[in-house]
């Protein structure tokens, strides 16, 4: 079953991007407030997102490996079909071992930032992935990760049942395991 079909929430229908959508995503990703915490990644070019969105198409007809790749949804209104954002959950390789779980990764367009569309995204792909986790017979923990002064991003991980785990040294480390 493609996984999309799995995951819902209240406002927001959760599927992969489609070519329509390759120039509001590329808006997205080069606003001030995401470049602000992904400084370090090249923006996404019309070339680049062409690709990430044929990818994710793919992707989307079979069911993933959790374990061993990324799994990337659009985030889009219900109410407009508008795409406002992204979710993803990608394997996380972190400087030590015992960081080596899945990682939430979350973005919603500033015009539609502090309405909670994070935080609901943000619990569905948890809901989602410790399921998909739990049914690969791996440990169902996923792991989400801040800079310190990102609040906005770290309220998101607390509203979502996160626990803090510790201070690296750019990074405040958070988990997130099922019952
Ligand atoms: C982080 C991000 C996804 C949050 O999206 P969102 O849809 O606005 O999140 P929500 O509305 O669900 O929750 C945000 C919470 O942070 C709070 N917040 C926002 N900016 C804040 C700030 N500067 N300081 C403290 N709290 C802040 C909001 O008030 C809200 O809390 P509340 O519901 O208790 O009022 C969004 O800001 C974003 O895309 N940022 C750029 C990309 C990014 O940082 N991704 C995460 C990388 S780790």
């Amino acid at each position: 079953m493609p996984e999309f079909v799995t995951i819902t929430s209240e406002r927001l229908d959760y599927r992969p991007l489609r070519e329509e959508d390759m120039e509001t995503y590329v808006r997205l990703r080069n606003e001030a407030s995401y470049r602000r915490w992904f400084y370090f990644q090249d923006p996404p070019t019309l070339a680049s997102a062409a690709r990430e969105i044929r990818e994710m198409q793919e992707k989307s007809k079979r069911r993933i490996d959790l374990l061993r790749e990324a799994f990337d949804s659009g985030l889009y209104l219900k109410a407009t079909g508008e795409l406002i954002g992204t979710v993803s959950l990608n394997k996380f390789h972190g400087p030590e071992e015992e960081l080596e779980h899945v990682e939430i990764g979350y973005g919603i367009g500033e015009a539609y930032q502090c309405r909670g569309y994070a935080t609901e995204a943000a619990g569905a792909a948890v809901r989602w992935g410790l399921l998909r986790l739990r049914e690969l017979g791996a440990e169902p923990v996923i792991t989400g990760c801040a800079e310190h002064e990102n609040w906005a991003s770290r309220k998101v991980l607390e509203k979502t049942g996160f626990s803090f785990v510790c201070a690296k040294q750019y990074v405040s480390m958070y988990i997130i395991t099922g019952a």
